[in-house]
């Protein structure tokens, strides 16, 4: 008998026209459908006339095990998960049992999987789908944190809640909240009031793309008191995110080259297509610059907000100027 196949597919953040063009052909090519009953309702419109296996959440290493014994028995199964199944999704967990199954991604001799093949199918998550329904506020670097303590420790989420507050990325807080976790927000709150400001602003999107989709801009501050839930990601803008006319927007940091308004220049000692004048190149002729005017190198760290040994490295080494001909950054 050849093996079956499991397909992990990604449906995206719940609306059919927000899922790809592959995630549904997988789903209709599936001898066997199994999700989460909600992921299942879904895509009920899909998988009319096929074995559907519906678990509850926490049956995630279930589903997976299902997957692989009905794949070894030659079936096409897809695993759904909802957004990317990449993303706090039903990837892991089903390598995770694969692995520990004897699986193998191996082809023969003959051109076939040894055992079952497996498809990782990508779908739009939750970040992708909240960021569209607010604005762009993902426009420069971000983070995704998820709240949920249910197989990770708090210090764990809470050092990485810091990390992300302290650095100034734009974060995505996935699993805000559930009945039973209602303080993690709270507590995700205090953390970064540590080092944001309190009207740093705050989107928070309750069943995007869904029948009760809910969008509410709020601030820092009054972030913990907003209406969240298990269905809803948080978005925390960074220290430059704005909200203008109802849309919350994060600079892509053109304004640190460009004159934004009026007549498009360049600011005096930038060039477009080139690293900024701040950039490793420079910063590094300036760093050395700084110091051999009698700045120490643990001063240069703490101002620069920089591990020491780093900027000892920096300190020593060559600046080699930008080549002339280099090639210009695709800038998107
Ligand atoms: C277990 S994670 C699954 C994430 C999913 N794999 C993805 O890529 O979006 C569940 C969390 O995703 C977020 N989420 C999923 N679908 C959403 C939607 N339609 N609107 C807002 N948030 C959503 C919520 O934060 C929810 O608590």
């Amino acid at each position: 008998m050849t093996p079956g196949k499991i397909m992990l597919v990604g449906i995206g953040p719940g609306n059919v026209e927000h899922m790809t063009a592959r995630a549904r052909a997988a789903i209709a090519e599936a001898d066997v459908v199994i999700g989460y009953v909600t992921y299942i309702k879904l895509v009920a419109d899909l998988i009319e006339g096929k074995e559907i296996i519906r678990k509850s959440m926490t049956e995630e290493l279930d589903r997976a095990i299902e997957a692989l014994e009905r794949a070894r028995q030659g079936k096409k199964v897809a695993l759904i998960s909802s957004g990317d199944a990449g993303v706090y999704g039903m990837a892991g967990p089903t390598f995770e049992v694969l692995f520990q199954a004897g699986w193998t991604p191996d082809v023969g001799d003959d051109g076939q999987f040894v055992d079952v093949e497996v498809e990782i199918i990508p779908g739009a998550s939750a970040l992708n789908a909240c960021a569209a329904l607010v604005g762009a506020p993902l426009t420069h670097d971000f983070c995704a944190i998820s709240l949920s303590d249910l197989l990770t420790p708090w210090p764990v989420i809470a050092r990485r809640l810091a990390a992300a507050a302290a650095a100034d990325f734009v974060v995505a807080l996935y699993n805000p909240k559930s009945g039973r976790r209602t303080q993690q927000i709270v507590h995700a709150q205090r953390l970064f009031l540590q080092s944001r400001r309190a009207d740093t602003p705050v989107a928070i999107v309750k069943s995007g793309y869904r029948r009760r989709q809910n969008i509410e801009f709020t601030t820092l501050a009054h972030m913990a008191d907003a209406d969240i839930g298990m269905l809803s990601t948080v978005l925390i803008g960074n220290s430059n995110t704005f909200v203008r006319h109802g849309l919350m927007v994060t600079p892509r940091g053109y304004a640190n080259k460009y004159a934004v308004e009026g007549e498009k220049s360049t600011h005096a000692g930038e060039q477009a297509g080139r690293s900024l004048s701040s950039g490793l190149t420079g910063w590094l002729a300036a760093l050395q610059a700084d110091h051999a005017a009698g700045e120490s190198a643990a001063q240069l760290a703490a101002r620069h907000q920089l591990p020491l040994a780093y900027v000892q490295g920096a300190l020593a080494a060559t600046v080699e100027a930008q080549p002339q001909s280099a090639e210009t950054e695709a800038q998107e």
